[in-house]
Parts: C-alpha cells; sequence; structure tokens
C-alpha cells in the first residue's frame, strides 16, 4: 500500500499459486499517476518475495499497458510467452530472484 497523508494512494498485491510467486494487482490512484509509485511497489514486493525465499515471480500484463510494460521490463522480467486472461491476450513475464 502507498498513503499519502493517510490517505490510500495505491495498493499492489503478490500471491502463490500452486507453488508459483505471482505479482498481481498494481492500481495507482489517477491523481498520483507518473511518480513512481508503481516502480517502488514493485520493487517492494519483489523484495518481500525474496526474504520468503522464493527463486522466481511471474506476471501477466496486458501489452497495451504501457506504463505497467515498461515497469515490468525495467524491474528486470523477461517475456516468456502469451496467455489469454478473460479472452484478452497478455503477455507472460518472469524474473529470477
Ligand atoms: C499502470 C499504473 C499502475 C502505473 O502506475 P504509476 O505509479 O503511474 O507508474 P510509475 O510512475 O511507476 O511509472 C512507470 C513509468 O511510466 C511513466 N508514466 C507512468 N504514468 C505516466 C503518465 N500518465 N504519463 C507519462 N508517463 C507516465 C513513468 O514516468 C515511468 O517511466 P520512467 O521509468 O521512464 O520514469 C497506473 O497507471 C494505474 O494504476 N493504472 C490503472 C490500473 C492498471 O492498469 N494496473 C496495472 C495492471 S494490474
Amino acid at each position: 500500500m502507498a498513503k499519502e497523508k493517510e490517505e490510500l494512494v495505491a495498493f499492489a498485491t503478490c500471491n502463490n499459486y500452486y507453488g508459483y510467486w505471482f505479482l498481481r494487482n498494481c492500481v495507482v490512484h489517477k491523481d498520483y499517476r507518473g511518480k513512481g509509485i508503481q516502480k517502488k511497489l514493485t520493487k517492494s514486493r519483489l523484495d518481500f518475495l525474496k526474504d520468503l525465499n522464493a527463486k522466481e515471480v511471474q506476471v501477466c500484463v496486458d501489452p497495451k499497458n504501457v506504463y505497467s510494460l515498461e515497469n515490468i521490463l525495467k524491474s528486470g522480467f523477461e517475456i516468456k510467452g502469451k496467455k489469454f486472461i478473460e479472452g484478452k491476450e497478455h503477455l507472460k513475464l518472469k524474473k529470477k530472484l
């Protein structure tokens, strides 16, 4: 979670699904976008997973979501394939921790 003056302005999650770690939803309030919050939340989730001794993490990104995709690529993820989620094509990315 990211807070500004005690107001929630962003959140992001991660989970373990059948033994695989995933970065999940990241949403930043529209008034706070473009300030590096997603980048920080990505780093803090990766640090959290490293502390849990995770060896690899995956994420699925809509290729039209250029800001998310840029952030994920800059965080060291590599595109490993495609996946359909609710009928929409997403990129599947992975990163070794
Ligand atoms: C996608 C989303 C999470 C990005 O969050 P954010 O905190 O604005 O992202 P960041 O500020 O960390 O930006 C990442 C990069 O994109 C750029 N960027 C982000 N928003 C931008 C904007 N509106 N205009 C221009 N550049 C922007 C940043 O400058 C940064 O680039 P840089 O590394 O070259 O500096 C946010 O737009 C959002 O909540 N969107 C709706 C929900 C969503 O699509 N979530 C992702 C899928 S779950």
